[in-house]
């Protein structure tokens, strides 16, 4: 049963887009949750934004699957459910399902239901002997996860694409909590952080010089506008990104480019010239900062796989 047929089980509502809203937009300084980039224009850009010379970030992750993933689906072992967080174009997805020993099953869990539906149509195309079930929710709330028609040795989650560094380090420690409550003590995640480097490079690969960055982060607003009845002026905000070298991580605002007022949802929202908006997060780790951030949620670094300039890593979580 293919749970994208059934409605009912998107669990994200517009009503929580609203509240989301309307609170970051109370809040102050004001800030956007980043989960709401990924509509399906957002999600066309995200692929863009991979493809820019300066954000190497997702082809350094292909290149560690392309070498590594025998050796990673190996390290997971037979008939695994594997469970992926943010599933996105798949393309990393089919590189561990192609190694994988007689996975039980697969299930991804996807905010953006255009990018869901046209991954797993895919992948079931490639991997007809693979059970799909198929999650619209958000999985930063926990979500009871269908199980596999066939037993389980063990569940896997798979979250890659550093979407871990979305979130400040409360936030992923109790994110990494819920996985691992997910998998239980026999269970196991895979994660694909990005590791730190120096602020040009990191700067750059989020203000790409075609600007396809700035896009996508405006195209939140967009959305907004046309999901929420909002009447944000997409050439009143700019993008900015910026490395905080303290908090080790990219800061993405949208600024106001004058004083401005913005309706949405019956409720009225003032920008003063120059105020910033917060949209997103992005961490960068080292190794060993990561291993603490994951002891923090009972999990130890059990492997882990770079590239050659140790640009990204893949690593695997185990309870302690
Ligand atoms: C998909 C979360 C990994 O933070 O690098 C890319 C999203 N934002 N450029 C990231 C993103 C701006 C991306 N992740």
């Amino acid at each position: 049963m293919n749970a994208i047929a059934r409605p009912e089980l998107c669990v994200f509502e517009l009503a929580e887009m609203r509240t989301d809203v309307l609170r970051g937009l109370a809040s102050k300084p004001k800030r956007l949750p980043s989960k709401y980039f990924y509509d399906a224009r957002g999600s066309e850009l995200f692929e863009q934004i991979c493809a820019q010379p300066e954000y190497t970030l997702t082809r350094d992750e292909l290149a560690i699957m392309r070498v590594h993933a025998h050796e990673i689906a190996a390290a997971l072992g037979a008939n695994v459910r594997l469970v992926e967080y943010g599933s996105g174009s798949g393309l990393k997805t089919r590189l561990l399902l192609r190694h994988l020993q007689t996975p039980a099953a697969y299930v991804p869990v996807e905010i953006a239901r255009d990018a869901l539906r046209a991954s797993v149509a895919k992948l079931a195309s490639e991997f007809p002997q693979i059970e799909m079930l198929p999650m619209c929710a958000d999985f930063t709330q926990p979500v009871a996860l269908p199980r596999a028609g066939r037993s389980a040795q063990r569940t896997v989650i798979y979250f890659p694409g550093s979407t871990l560094g979305n979130f400040d380090a409360h936030d992923s420690v109790r994110l990494l909590k819920q996985m691992r409550a997910e998998v239980g003590e026999g269970g196991a995640a895979l994660i694909g952080i990005d590791l730190k480097r120096d602020r040009v490079t990191l700067e750059a690969a989020y203000n790409d010089a075609a600007g396809v960055t700035a896009r996508f982060t405006l195209n939140m607003l967009a959305r907004f506008n046309r999901e929420l009845g909002a009447n944000f002026d997409l050439s009143a905000f700019r993008h900015r990104a910026r490395w905080n070298a303290l908090a080790g991580r990219i800061e993405t605002h949208l600024v106001s480019a004058r004083a401005q007022s913005v309706r949405v949802a019956n409720h009225t929202f003032h920008f003063e010239i120059d105020e910033a908006m917060l949209v997103e997060y992005s961490c960068k780790y080292s190794l060993e900062e990561f291993s603490a951030l994951a002891a923090r949620a009972d999990l130890r670094v059990t492997r882990s796989w770079s590239d050659a300039q140790s640009r990204f890593s893949v690593v695997l979580l185990q309870p302690h």
